[in-house]
């Protein structure tokens, strides 16, 4: 029996690389290991996101006020920091409408030759050490309509919209022929900075992408805790069943 279970799990173990190279990009993600209940992470993640990612890209299967109210938001926070637009009546929307923005697909693809995605479920679609990687793997690259590449994203439609924060970077090879970003302007962070920043940002596009974790884990730990009184509970008993019997 035994080794049967070995060569079972070697094969799992075996598939599971493969399978994830299969569907990924060939350059190596670095991992970030981000905590959907640092309800302060998600905070300062979606600050990122509303001043610097809403205006090009939608989160249009959200509301403003669920999004508050998992943040832990009031109305008012909700409506002085995320909201941007107005209604056909041009009064500013309301808190209970979905996360739209301005930009129109014919403006998109005008401006960047493709038009920004929604990106409501993009944690899902990319994972979150695809995001990670990418949004900090834009380099100076003069071959490009908008002067930048990424490592991630080989001739992406979006600048970095971020440089303010990261500065610039530039693609140097180095003596073993290996590509490497080095800052060579510097933005308002360092680079752990910077870093944490990010996972902040990939903290809230996770959640965005299932807003359901957080209460899912909050669960789990009552699920937990009550299985464990119930073997106390299942243990007692069953000594009384069986005293008599031995
Ligand atoms: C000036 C407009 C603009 C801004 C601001 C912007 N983006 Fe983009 N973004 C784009 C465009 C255009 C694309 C499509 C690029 C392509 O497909 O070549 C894109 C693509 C992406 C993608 C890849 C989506 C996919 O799965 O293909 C991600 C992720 C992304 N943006 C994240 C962000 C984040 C996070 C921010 C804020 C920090 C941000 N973007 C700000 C224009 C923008």
């Amino acid at each position: 029996m035994k080794p049967l279970i070995v060569i079972l799990s070697l094969t799992v173990l075996a598939m599971g690389p493969v399978s994830l190279q299969a569907a990924g990009p060939s350059v190596p993600l670095d991992r970030v290991a981000v905590d959907v209940t640092d309800q302060a992470a998600l905070q300062r993640g979606a600050r990122l996101y509303f001043n610097y990612c809403i205006g090009c890209h939608s989160v249009q299967y959200m509301r403003y006020n669920r999004v508050g109210r998992d943040l832990g938001l009031t109305e008012n926070q909700v409506i002085e920091s995320m909201i941007f637009t107005t209604d056909e009546e041009g009064e500013l929307t309301g808190p209970g409408a979905l996360i739209t923005n301005a930009m129109t697909p014919e403006y998109g693809e005008e401006a960047f030759g493709v038009e920004p995605p929604d990106l409501t479920l993009v944690a899902r679609v990319r994972g979150e050490d695809w995001l990670y990687t990418f949004l900090r793997s834009f380099y100076l690259d003069d071959a490009r309509p908008l002067g930048v590449n990424n490592v991630v994203y080989e001739n992406v439609g979006m600048p970095n919209p971020l440089w303010e924060l990261q500065g610039w970077q530039e693609k140097q090879v180095g003596t073993n022929g290996e590509a490497r970003l080095r800052v060579v302007e510097a933005g308002s962070m360092s680079g752990p900075e910077y870093d944490r920043a990010i996972r902040d940002l990939v903290t809230f596009l996770s959640y965005l992408g299932e807003p359901m974790q957080i209460e899912r884990q909050r669960i789990g730990m009552y699920v937990l805790a009550f299985l464990f009184v119930f073997l106390g509970l299942a243990y007692l008993l069953k000594k009384e069943y069986w005293k008599d019997v031995h």
